[in-house]
């Protein structure tokens, strides 16, 4: 007789026995993962628990604002917000290669982490927001000869010296199951439907070297489609929708003026887990409408493009 309140009671105490009366820090990343965790372990042990938002500068429009709201005024969550921007879009600065760009992310991410636990006097426990799908990814990664595809930071890597013990509530359970738990213990559905976003961010989804102001352009665009996709009704049955910046400046014409700025393609799938995806067949009549607004709208934007490719043999990502 399996339940997700069920689940949760034993999951608590679970944390519980494990945590005693030590500190844990859990890094938030604004996703549906940690955001279950963060919550499911202050329900276990209260204010023992301290968690960390690091903005890196590639998250989405208002994402910072929506995190620490619901976080911190909501939920009166002890909760650091760092702005290490700065840090982040600097080291990035010249790096066009996807694998160092999540390796260079990931790296900056326990620094500035290691960095605010050592503010917050240590801790104990780390907690993290790993799924069973991030378990068996880096297992076959790490175990033997089969492909890694793409590095993911958010399983292991900190410092050894670090020696805090990982909390990780949710390694037994699937996407979906998480976000079951979340409703069980009262997330907002605007967070528990929210499509999946990488660790890296904006990052992978400019190919080529990363600058504040494509990070500025592509943010603006992507809120453009979200808010057409989200006003057609469409937000829940896609997996994940977004947008990627090419380092391709095609010429157009606005008005009477000739102009030569870069393309834009738009990318949606739906997908159970992520191991698979189909791309969203939306109307003509949509897309259209859609490239109409982000070109009019978005300055440095003068051709969107729909992605239709499925995965695989694409990946979801274009990086
Ligand atoms: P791909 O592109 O591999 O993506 O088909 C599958 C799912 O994983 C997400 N993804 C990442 N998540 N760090 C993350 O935390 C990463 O480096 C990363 N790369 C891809 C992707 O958004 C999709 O949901």
């Amino acid at each position: 007789d399996w339940t997700m309140a069920a689940y949760k009671a034993e999951a608590i105490a679970r944390i519980q026995a494990q945590v005693g009366t030590g500190r844990v820090i859990c890094g938030l990343s604004g996703g549906v993962d940690s955001s279950v965790a963060a919550v499911l372990i202050h329900e276990a042990i209260g204010d023992q628990l301290t968690c960390v938002y690091v903005d890196h500068g590639l998250m989405r429009q208002g994402e910072s604002e929506q995190v620490v709201g619901l976080f911190r005024d909501h939920y009166n969550i002890p909760l650091v917000h760092v702005d290490a921007s700065d840090l982040f879009l600097g080291a990035l600065d010249g790096v066009s290669d996807p694998e160092q760009k999540r390796k260079t992310i990931g790296r900056l991410f326990i620094e500035v982490f290691d960095e605010e636990a050592g503010k917050l006097g240590g801790a104990d426990f780390l907690a993290q927001g790993t799924l069973y799908p991030d378990v068996i990814e880096s297992v076959s990664v790490s175990g033997g000869p089969s492909m890694t595809i793409k590095s993911h930071h958010n399983v292991g890597g900190l410092p050894e010296r670090m020696k805090m013990q990982l909390v990780e509530p949710l390694r037994e359970l699937f996407k979906d199951e998480v976000r079951a738990l979340g409703r069980e213990l009262g997330l907002p559905e605007s967070f528990i439907g929210r499509h999946p976003f990488p660790g890296p961010g904006l990052a992978i989804r400019i190919p080529g070297a990363v600058t504040r102001e494509k990070a500025d352009t592509l943010r603006k665009a992507d809120a453009i489609y979200l808010d057409e996709i989200r006003k057609a009704g469409l937000y829940d049955e896609i997996w994940q929708a977004f947008s990627v910046l090419l380092p391709v400046n095609t010429v157009g014409v606005m008005g009477d003026v000739r102009t030569y700025e870069a393309v834009l393609a738009l990318r949606a799938v739906t997908s159970v887990d992520g191991m698979t995806a189909d791309y969203y067949p939306f109307t003509h009549d949509f897309l259209g409408r859609v490239a109409t607004r982000i070109i009019n709208e978005v300055k440095g934007v003068s051709r969107v493009v729909y992605d239709v490719t499925s995965k695989p043999p694409g990946t979801i990502e274009w990086e």
